[in-house]
């Protein structure tokens, strides 16, 4: 066989088997390993296409969950929003990042951190060595909380939401972490780890501690939008992504 081809074939092999991780399975019987490596039974092509077909089904259940949030009026938020802001990255994502809620570019753009504290997310992602596409982003609110929501042209019109919009939002959340399954979840910020851990823990606190939702690891760290205010809290964000980092890759921290 040409070098080429057998490369080619360890390419495709690699993206399969971290395929077959994604999808939770941590072993592959030894027989198997030789089929992927001599693509017997024409086992690679039928992985890809059966990988193919559980993304593209996953990519629908998130469309159908999307659909449901842009036409969302259960709390007043629905009322003064421009855009609904559902959520964006791989369907198949190990790690899921859950901020606050839009703000003003989101809410114009109906794309989650795309403003000052969404281009710093997406450095440390990639200081992480992913991409932003790899990963998952979300909020815990899907509708830009006003501190005036008479004004959605105005800057500097952001709040926190309420617990309550929280709890009502939540739904939709939990709707995503059913169809993408990620590994581990990391809430930036004090409003979606307060939101999720039900808890009143100053986040200074719970940062960079083990926690669990819903049967799915997750770890708190401050909100990227509080770095750019005071970059001494870089360190201690990049010491909570190397625990992520480290649980990703051994499954443990
Ligand atoms: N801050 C957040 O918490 N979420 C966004 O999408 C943007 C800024």
């Amino acid at each position: 066989m040409k070098l080429s081809k057998y490369l080619e074939i360890l390419h495709i092999a690699k993206i399969s088997l971290e395929e077959y991780s994604n999808w939770g399975q941590d072993e592959i019987h030894k027989d198997a390993t030789t089929d992927v490596l001599s693509n017997k039974n024409g086992f690679l092509k039928s992985a890809c296409q059966f990988f193919c077909t559980e993304n593209t089904n996953l990519r629908e259940k998130l469309n159908n969950i999307k659909r449901k949030v842009s036409c969302c009026k259960k709390c007043s938020l629905g009322e003064s929003r421009l855009n609904t802001v559902f959520g964006s990255g791989s369907e198949s994502a190990k790690l899921m990042f859950v901020g606050e809620g839009p703000g003003y570019d989101e809410d114009h753009k109906g794309e989650p951190f795309i403003g000052r504290a969404g281009q710093l997310l997406t450095k440390i992602i990639e200081a992480m060595d992913y991409k932003r596409e790899d990963v998952y982003i979300s909020n815990i609110v899907k509708c830009h909380p006003m501190i005036d929501p008479h004004n959605p042209e105005k800057r500097s019109n952001d709040r926190s939401p309420s617990f309550e919009e929280m709890r009502t939002c939540l739904a939709y959340l939990d709707m995503q972490l059913e169809v993408i399954k990620p590994k581990i979840i990391v809430t930036l910020g004090a409003s979606s780890t307060k939101g999720l851990l039900n808890n009143e823990e100053p986040i200074s606190k719970t940062r960079g501690t083990l926690k669990e939702y819903r049967g799915i690891k997750l770890i708190p760290t401050f909100h990227p939008a509080a770095l750019l205010r005071n970059p001494n809290l870089k360190k201690p964000v990049w010491e909570d992504m190397k625990k992520v980092i480290c649980y990703l890759e051994t499954g443990e921290i």
